[in-house]
Order: structure tokens, then C-alpha cells, then sequence
């Protein structure tokens, strides 16, 4: 009979991590959680179960704690991990590099130690189109320059770095086990899963788009400051690719299907692009919520957000071809997806 496969996934309980989860109990998978809640909280874990009818062995554990990283793979017979556990805030990497450093990085080598040291090494990590930097051309491949603009997307780059160097190593070396890596570049992320159960609660005020919409439409804040008007772009409001949220944690079910295909054999650390192929602007997705869901959203036009770029969207036909994965939510799906998680958990998974 076929092993059930466990995947170990550090930050689990956080948005994508929590809608990953989702989709790899749904498939059959074990799971196991390693999250220190800094950013989350456990009721997204029991949501997880409340959803799939299943259990996760959940650890409250910061991936610095190497001896505690240990106890776990030993307690588990870990196949392959899925690493979202990190900082993501650009504006608070900007102002506490060092924490960034320390947490991504230093977190990233620590895990990788104690993956080495149990002999599992098949890794999806959770990149950034970040690390594109300002592109020169759209859509972006994954073979265009890398580059970042801040420590987050330094802490990216540089992890993308060392998981290279780790497995040009092994490919070196002719390991008998060698690394096998995919490197998963995220655009943005919105939308929740269906059942309205789990989604993005963030922990202040929100940075992100799409989390800022829903609170001014649910009357939690009273305003949407559009951050720039005067791009290049059709309407002069920033482009950017919005993915569902399941559609990109489906993608690394593929990426893990793909660890286990010819093309890995040798051992690689490989980038894919996880995206729509579709820019929308910020008024695109201000008209398509009032239109969607029926609720005015207020907003004023503010100066440039400093750091921002003007367009930016995946060429996903990569991901399509070597990973048999596309995303197929549109972004209406997206947008009543995450009104849904709004409406119903007003205070996120305080409510
Ligand atoms: P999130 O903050 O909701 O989830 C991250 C989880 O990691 C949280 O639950 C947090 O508590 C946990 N964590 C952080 N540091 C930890 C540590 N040292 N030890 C253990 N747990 C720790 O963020 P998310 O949006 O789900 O993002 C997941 C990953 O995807 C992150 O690495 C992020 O940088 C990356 N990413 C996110 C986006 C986005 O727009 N959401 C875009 C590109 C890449
Ligand atoms: N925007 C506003 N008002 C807001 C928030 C955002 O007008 O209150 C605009 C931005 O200027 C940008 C667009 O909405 O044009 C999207 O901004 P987000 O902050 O939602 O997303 P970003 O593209 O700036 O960055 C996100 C993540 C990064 C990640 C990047 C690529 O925050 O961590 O996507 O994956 F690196």
C-alpha cells in the first residue's frame, strides 16, 4: 500500500499557509504545522480542521529553535516541507532590517540545517515577484534580472540565493540526496477560501490592497487612499496580478508533484511564477468590487506610495507547462471570495 505522505509547513496557520493546508489535507496528505502565531492565530488551525474534517499536528515553535525543529522531524516522517514561515511587511522591513535579516534568513538557514540533518530534502519555498524588482518589460518570465528595493525583497533574493548555492552544491558534490527546490513566486495573493471559514487577517492597519477595500466597505476604516495616479498604466492607478488565494495554494500541490518528476532527478532549485497573466489597476479593482458586491468603496487619490512600481504581472506559461498548474478563478471569484471572509468575521478570527 502507498505511504501517506506528510508535509511539514512553516506558517501554517498564517493566510496562505492556512489555504494550503486546506488543499493538501484535501488531497490526502499529513500535515504538519510549525508556526510561532506571531502573525496568526490558532483558530485558523481549527478552522483548517472544521473545513477537511481532518487533523493537523500543530507546533507552536519559532523556526530559529533548531533543537525544537528537530523533536519534530523526528516525530514525523517528514517527506517534504513547505516553507511560508516569514516577515512580509515591506514598510516595517525598511525600518527594522535587522529583524527581517534574522527572522527570514538566519529562520530559512536554521530550517534548512534541520532538514539536512533529518535527510529530507524536497523544499516549495515562498518567493516574491518582489524579486523582480522594477521590471523593464511586462509580462514578467522567470528568467528576467533579479533585483530588490528593500530589505523584505533583499531577504527573498538572498534566500533564493542560498538555495541555489545548496543545490549547485549537491549537483557538485553528486549527493546520492540531492535538493530538490522550487522556488515559488507569488504575485497577489486575495480572495479566501470558499466556505468563507479562514482568510487574511492582518494584525494592524492593512498594507495590502486588497485587505484595505474590505475594511473601508465594511465600515472599519473610512477611507481607501489610492497611492498615485499619474503612472503609465490605462487609468494611471498601479497594475498588479491578483491570484485567488486557492488557485496559489493548488500551485504548490503541483510543485511538490513536480519534486517527485524527471526533471528533478538530478537534484535543482527551480523558479515558477505564480500569477494570472492579467493586470488589473487599483480603480479596476475599487469598479469591480462596487459592481460585485454592491457596496460603495470611499476613496480619495494620495501622492505615490515610495517603493512602488507601476505594472506588474506574471508570464505564468512556465508554471503551466512544467508544473501542469494555471490559475482559474476569475477576479470576481476573488473579490466575493474575500467579502464573504469579511463580511462573516468582521474582526477577523477575533470575531
Ligand atoms: P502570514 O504572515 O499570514 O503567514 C506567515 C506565517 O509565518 C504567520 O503565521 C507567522 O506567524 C509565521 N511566522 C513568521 N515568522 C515565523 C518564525 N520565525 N517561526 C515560525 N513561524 C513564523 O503571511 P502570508 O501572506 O501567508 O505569506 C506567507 C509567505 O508568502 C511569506 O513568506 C511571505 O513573505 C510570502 N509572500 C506573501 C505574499 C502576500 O502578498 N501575502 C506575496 C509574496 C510572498
Ligand atoms: N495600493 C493603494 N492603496 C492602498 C494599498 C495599496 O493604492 O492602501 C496600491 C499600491 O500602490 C499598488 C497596488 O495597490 O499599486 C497593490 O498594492 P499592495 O500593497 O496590495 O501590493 P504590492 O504589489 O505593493 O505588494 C505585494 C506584497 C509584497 C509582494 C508583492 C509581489 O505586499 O510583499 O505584492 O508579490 F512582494
Amino acid at each position: 500500500m502507498k505511504k501517506t505522505m506528510t508535509i511539514l509547513v512553516t506558517g501554517g496557520a498564517g493566510y496562505i499557509g492556512s489555504h494550503t493546508c486546506v488543499e493538501l489535507l484535501e488531497a490526502g496528505f499529513n500535515v504538519v504545522v510549525v508556526d510561532n502565531l506571531f502573525n496568526s492565530k490558532h483558530e485558523a488551525i481549527r478552522r483548517v480542521e472544521q473545513i477537511t474534517h481532518q487533523e493537523i499536528s500543530f507546533y507552536e515553535l519559532d523556526i530559529l529553535d533548531k533543537h525544537g525543529l528537530d523533536r519534530v522531524f523526528r516525530s514525523h516522517e517528514i517527506d517534504a516541507v513547505i516553507h511560508f514561515a516569514g516577515l512580509k511587511a515591506v514598510g516595517e522591513s525598511c525600518l527594522q532590517p535587522a529583524r527581517y535579516y534574522q527572522n527570514n534568513v538566519n529562520g530559512t538557514l536554521v530550517l534548512l540545517e534541520a532538514m539536512h540533518d533529518a535527510g529530507v530534502k524536497k523544499l516549495v519555498f515562498s518567493s516574491s515577484a518582489t524579486v523582480y524588482g522594477d521590471p523593464q518589460s511586462v509580462p514578467i518570465r522567470e528568467d528576467f534580472p533579479l533585483s530588490a528595493t528593500n530589505p523584505y525583497g533583499r531577504t527573498k533574493l538572498m534566500i533564493e540565493d542560498i538555495l541555489r548555492d545548496f543545490s549547485t552544491a549537491d549537483q557538485l558534490a553528486n549527493t546520492p540526496n540531492p535538493w530538490k527546490i522550487a522556488l515559488l513566486r507569488y504575485f497577489n495573493p486575495i480572495g479566501s477560501h470558499v466556505s468563507g471559514l479562514i482568510g487574511e487577517d492582518p494584525r494592524d492597519i492593512p498594507n495590502n490592497l486588497m485587505p484595505y477595500v474590505l475594511q473601508v466597505a465594511v465600515g472599519k476604516l473610512s477611507q481607501l487612499s489610492i497611492f498615485g495616479d499619474d503612472y503609465p498604466t490605462h487609468d494611471g492607478t498601479g497594475v498588479r496580478d491578483y491570484i485567488h488565494v486557492v488557485d496559489l495554494a493548488k500551485g504548490h500541490l503541483k510543485a511538490l508533484a513536480a519534486l517527485n518528476k524527471d526533471f528533478y532527478a538530478e537534484g535543482a532549485c527551480r523558479p515558477f511564477n505564480l500569477g494570472t497573466g492579467n493586470g488589473y489597476s487599483v480603480l479596476d479593482m475599487v469598479n469591480t468590487f462596487q459592481q460585485v458586491i454592491g457596496k460603495p468603496v470611499n476613496y480619495k487619490i494620495a501622492p505615490r506610495r515610495s517603493g512602488d512600481i507601476a505594472v506588474c504581472y506574471a508570464d505564468p506559461a512556465y508554471a503551466e507547462h512544467a508544473l501542469d498548474w494555471r490559475a482559474e478563478k476569475s477576479l470576481a471569484d476573488m473579490i466575493v471570495d474575500a467579502w464573504r471572509w469579511q463580511e462573516s468575521n468582521p474582526l477577523g478570527y477575533d470575531s
